[in-house]
């Protein structure tokens, strides 16, 4: 009789156990609220207009679930990991090591790149600019082998039968039922977050700008080189690639890192990967040099450690190849020149931002 009862009551536990899992996978959700609010987004003076893709208005629900997704390990495959490891809110979202390291500790042939106005770079994301759009990149990281490793179809179920993701794709897209949860409305959740991560244009440099505070001699020294101001200082050249006010073009250059005899000597061909050209081979976007003594190493695959060694570079003229800028040349700077730049470029860390984010 005991034994009877002991296999009765697991025999029931088991049928409930079913049942609590089997969560229907198109539960309707018009019961919910769905009322969209803009996200006001706030652009410094003088910063390029902020493009918006019709089909992604931004609004404050689409932010919020942007930003749970970004921050949520439910997006690895193991649940270890999510985009904020990589990109790291206080280093400016970007992560501290020269290459990045995925979920299987492998470890990837480029170094995670700034979040900090992504928005405004327009002329393809990555340093190859392999993708067109934050709605498209948003895509890639989860299935990204040396990153996320997880995969979209067996995400997406996770999200669908998740207890609080079904209530806030309604809120962000006014889907009627979790079915329609999918992984392009994901990606455009993760890319409104996105789009919003920008400069609240009061970083020194900018508040010198505006006439609300001043240069040390040796910062002045410096932006005098970075933009060639004046003939009183080598000029330094950076101001042509690294140009205000993002200090990016978002042009591609070959600043001259990597020697190479002919174009297929590129250990990573960066744009010319993506074009085939092989006037391409070796270029890359030029970053953003806002927060930069915040996001170290630097370079694509993270060769320099500190800003010094990267002042050491431009300073010798860079290495030898077919499609080195011009623009790099040897600059002749002194010890006390280069440090005047990279007085400069703590000018341009936005601490605010930063500590804000953190
Ligand atoms: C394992 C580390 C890692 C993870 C996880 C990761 N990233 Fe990245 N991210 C990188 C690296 C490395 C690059 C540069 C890759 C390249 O150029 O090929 C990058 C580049 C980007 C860029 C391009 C920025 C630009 O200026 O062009 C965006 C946007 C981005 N990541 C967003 C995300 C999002 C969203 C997620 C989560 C869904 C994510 N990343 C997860 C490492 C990571
Ligand atoms: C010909 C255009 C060009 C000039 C001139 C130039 N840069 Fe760059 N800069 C680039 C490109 C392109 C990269 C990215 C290269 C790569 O990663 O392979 C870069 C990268 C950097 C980085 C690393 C950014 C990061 O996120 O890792 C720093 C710092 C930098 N440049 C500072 C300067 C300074 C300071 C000067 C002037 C002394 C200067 N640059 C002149 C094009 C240029």
């Amino acid at each position: 009789m005991k034994e009877l009862n002991t296999a009765l009551v697991v025999t029931l536990l088991l049928g409930l156990l079913v049942q609590c899992s089997t969560t229907p996978l198109d539960r309707d959700l018009s019961h919910l609220p769905y009322t969209p609010e803009p996200y006001e987004v706030k652009v410094p003076e003088g910063f390029p207009r902020l493009e918006v893709p019709e089909d992604n208005p931004i609004t404050k629900a689409g932010v919020a679930l942007g930003q749970k997704l970004f921050f949520d390990p439910i997006l690895s495959a193991d649940s270890t990991m999510s985009c904020v490891n990589c990109h790291l809110p206080y280093f400016a979202l970007t992560d501290v090591e020269a290459t990045s390291v995925g979920i299987d500790g492998l470890r990837g042939r480029r170094s995670s790149m700034s979040l900090l106005n992504v928005a405004f770079y327009n002329t393809g994301l990555f340093w190859d600019g392999r993708s067109p759009s934050l709605e498209a990149q948003a895509l890639e990281p989860v299935e990204d082998t040396l990153e996320l490793h997880h995969k979209w179809v067996d995400l997406v179920p996770q999200l669908r039968e998740h207890a609080e993701y079904p209530a806030l794709f309604r809120a962000a897209f006014g889907i009627q039922n979790t079915a329609e949860i999918n992984k392009e409305l994901a990606a455009k959740a993760i890319a409104q977050f996105e789009r919003v991560q920008i400069s609240d244009g009061r970083a020194k440099f900018d508040r010198v700008m505006q006439g609300e505070a001043t240069f040390t001699p040796d910062e002045a020294a410096g932006y005098d080189m970075f933009f060639d101001v004046t003939n009183e200082f080598p000029d330094a050249e950076c101001g042509h690639c690294h140009n205000v006010p993002l200090f990016t073009t978002n042009e591609y250059f070959n600043n001259g890192i990597t020697a190479a005899a002919t174009p297929e000597d590129f250990p990573d061909p960066g744009l010319g990967g993506v074009t085939g050209n092989p006037y391409d081979m070796g270029k890359f976007r030029a970053p953003s040099l806002r927060n930069i003594t915040l996001t170290a190493p630097y370079m694509h695959d993270g060769r320099f450690k500190t800003l010094s060694e990267v002042l050491d570079h431009y300073n010798q003229g860079g290495q030898t190849s077919a499609n080195v800028s011009p623009l790099i040349r040897p600059l002749k700077l002194s010890e006390v020149e280069k440090r005047q730049i990279i007085a400069f470029l703590h000018t341009l860390t936005d601490r605010k931002f930063v500590n804000h984010r953190r």
